[in-house]
């Protein structure tokens, strides 16, 4: 079975995840998911959980205090590590680079925008 993604490329995937009841279960539970890279190397190499822990748990809390019904993940690396810490919104596709706690007021209001578009 395959689905198109916004940038217009086919992938290729096991199910369907538009399939009426497993989508009817995201839509009442979160509007949206935020997904923060929280890997960790010790070798030395670039990781956005080295360089700003911590930050999820932040993001996660003014997404609260704010209201917004979406969900804070921790994923691995999304292959930003360079311009890490990395954050993804998703359904919106949007991500952002070079994250830090200070930035997270700014993140509260774009995932706001976005929800109410
Ligand atoms: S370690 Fe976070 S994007 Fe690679």
């Amino acid at each position: 079975m395959k689905w198109e993604s916004n940038d217009g490329v086919e992938y290729a995937v096991s199910f369907d995840y538009r399939q009426p009841n497993m989508h009817d279960i995201s839509q009442k539970l979160h509007k949206a998911f935020v997904l923060v890279c929280e890997n960790r190397r010790d070798d030395g190499r670039e990781s956005c959980g080295v360089t700003e822990p911590g930050l999820r748990a932040a993001i996660k809390e003014a997404m609260k205090t704010a209201g917004l019904p979406v969900r804070v993940l921790s994923t691995s690396c999304m292959d930003h590590c360079k311009e890490g810490p990395t954050v993804a919104f998703m359904p919106m596709d949007a991500m952002f680079g070079d994250v830090h706690i200070d930035d997270i007021p700014e993140l509260v209001t774009k995932m706001r925008k976005y929800l109410s578009s």
